[in-house]
Formats: C-alpha cells, sequence, structure tokens
C-alpha cells in the first residue's frame, strides 16, 4: 500500500531539511497528492502544489520546517489553522514542546522531531518527542519517519538535543573530518582536489561497508589496524590523552550549550 501524508498537510517551509525529507518520501513512492508547501518564496517543489499564503483550511497534518528565529513571524498567521484535528510536527531546533504548545494551544498533538540529511537517502535518525498520549497521531508520525531512517522516542526532552547533537549535526562533523584527513593528504604530495575526493569517497565508503555488515565502529577499526601496522600508529595519535574523545568531548558540548541557549530565547519570546 502507498504510504501519504494524512490530507490535508501542509509543508510550512521546505528549504534544506524538509526538502531532504520531502526527496526521501518520494523515493518511497508516499503520495503527496493532499500535501500543500507554504513558502514565502513560492518556490516550486516538484510534484507538491506550492502557495505563498495558508489555504483557508485546517489541516490535518502541519510539518513547520523554518528557521526557529522565525517562529514568532509566523505562528500568528498560522495559529488559526491548528486547529483539534491538526497534528503539528515541528523540526524547530531547541524550541520546546511547551514553547510550541503556548502558541499552538489548540493542537491535537506536537510532535518535535530532529532529522538529519540522510533522510533523503532513506538513511536518517529522526528522533520523535510528545508530551501528549495521543497514540493514533504518534504511530502515524512515528510511521511516516520510520520510511526516512531510525525513529528513537525520547522519554525526555533534553534527549532530542543530545541525540540531535549526534546525528543532525553529525553529517557536519565527519564532513569536516574527511576535509581534514584531505587536507592532511595534500600534505604529502598529493593534489588538494584528489586527496579531498580520495577522503570523502573513504567516508562514504566506510558508511556503506559498516551498514552492510552491521559491526561496531570499534570493530570496525579493529578490523583495519593490523598489529604494528600504520594504521595502528595513526590511531595512537587519535587515541592519545590530547587525542580525539576530549576534542569531540568540548565539541558536543559546545553544540548543547547552544541547544539550551535557543530554547533560553525561544522561552523569552514568550
Ligand atoms: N539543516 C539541518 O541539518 C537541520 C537538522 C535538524 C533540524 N533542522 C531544523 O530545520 C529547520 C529548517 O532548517 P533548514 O536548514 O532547512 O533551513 P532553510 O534551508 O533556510 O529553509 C528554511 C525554509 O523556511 C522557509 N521560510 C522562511 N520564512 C518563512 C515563513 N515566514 N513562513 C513559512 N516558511 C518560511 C523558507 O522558505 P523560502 O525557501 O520560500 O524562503 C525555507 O523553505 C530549522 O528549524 C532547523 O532547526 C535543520
Amino acid at each position: 500500500m502507498t504510504a501519504a501524508l494524512p490530507a490535508p498537510a501542509w509543508l510550512v517551509g521546505c528549504g534544506n531539511m524538509a526538502g531532504a525529507m520531502v526527496e526521501g518520501w518520494r523515493s518511497a513512492g508516499v503520495d503527496f497528492s493532499g500535501v500543500t508547501v507554504v513558502r514565502p518564496s513560492g518556490a516550486p517543489v516538484e510534484g507538491i502544489r506550492t502557495v505563498t499564503d495558508y489555504p483557508d483550511e485546517q489541516p490535518r497534518f502541519i510539518m513547520l520546517g523554518f528557521k526557529p528565529q522565525k517562529l514568532d513571524e509566523v505562528a500568528p498567521g498560522l495559529g488559526p489553522h491548528v486547529g483539534p484535528n491538526t497534528v503539528l510536527v515541528s523540526m524547530l531546533a531547541g524550541v520546546t514542546a511547551a514553547a510550541m504548545r503556548q502558541r499552538f494551544a489548540a493542537a491535537r498533538a506536537i510532535i518535535r522531531i530532529m532529522p538529519n540529511l540522510p533522510v533523503a537517502q532513506r538513511a536518517g535518525v529522526i528522533p520523535l518527542y510528545s508530551e501528549d498520549d495521543d497514540v493514533e497521531a504518534r504511530e502515524s508520525v512515528e510511521k511516516l519517519m520510520a520510511i526516512l531512517g531510525l525513529v528513537p522516542w525520547c522519554s525526555d526532552e533534553r534527549q532530542v538535543g543530545a541525540i540531535g547533537a549526534i546525528s543532525a549535526s553529525g553529517p557536519a562533523y565527519f564532513a569536516r573530518f574527511a576535509e581534514a584527513i584531505g587536507r592532511a593528504g595534500s600534505r604529502h604530495g598529493l593534489d588538494a582536489d584528489t586527496a579531498a575526493s580520495i577522503a570523502a569517497q573513504t567516508l562514504i565508503g566506510t558508511g556503506a561497508f559498516a551498514a552492510a555488515n552491521g559491526e561496531s565502529m570499534a570493530d570496525l577499526a579493529r578490523r583495519v589496524a593490523s598489529p604494528k601496522g600504520t594504521t595502528e600508529q595513526g590511531l595512537a595519535v587519535l587515541d592519545g590523552a590530547e587525542g580525539l574523545q576530549p576534542l569531540v568531548d568540548r565539541m558536543l558540548d559546545a553544540a548543547l550549550r547552544r541547544v539550551d541557549e535557543l530554547a533560553a530565547e525561544a522561552a523569552a519570546r514568550n
């Protein structure tokens, strides 16, 4: 049976992230006939009706895909379209369910998600969180998101930020690491572009290999690093006291501090 978003459904904002989700759903054959994209530019989204203003209806499903800073610009106009049959899904980083509920009091259920870009390849991670005990709404959103990847439910709202700091930000971190490896390679006689594309292909290949084998990252590293070999020497640097772990700890701490700041900013705007 073809999956479909509950009709009528609105995607309010459809940039990088909502667009990646649409791409994933499209590749799974999801039916978009009841879907409308609402975005200020009106830039077309293939196969989906796109408008610049809200149609005169209260949709059954609304997904918010604009920047958190836009919330208070959007809420007054959108509010009257959110009714007791509307399941509201928010991907706004750092904006709590309570902050959403304050703005959209009438919503049937509010569900926070924190997707990552690989949803486009249906290889995403989409943590879910809700403070509403609406089993049907939870199940229908979970089903839609599961088309795009892994869908862990968070029992505590802080887990949304913690998972997001790994999975939503993660593609940027892995990309930076691959870039750094490429740059390091170019110090040893490879031209910069070649080194960069070799590092990127190695990242892609590692992901594909790990997915196919299902082994842990620790096992994968062990498989590559033969005793007294070259990789082992490189790993010893990463594993040293001043190596990768303290750096990554600081990286994640900094990202999570920003999650708290964004939540405080959204709360202060109430
Ligand atoms: N990017 C990520 O990896 C990531 C990961 C997790 C969560 N998120 C969350 O996803 C959300 C979107 O991020 P993004 O990277 O996709 O941003 P983006 O590419 O800049 O897209 C933002 C979208 O919001 C639309 N928009 C702007 N003002 C609007 C308004 N007043 N009403 C309705 N739509 C409006 C824009 O429409 P036009 O195109 O017509 O201007 C655009 O489609 C953010 O809340 C972010 O926290 C992003």
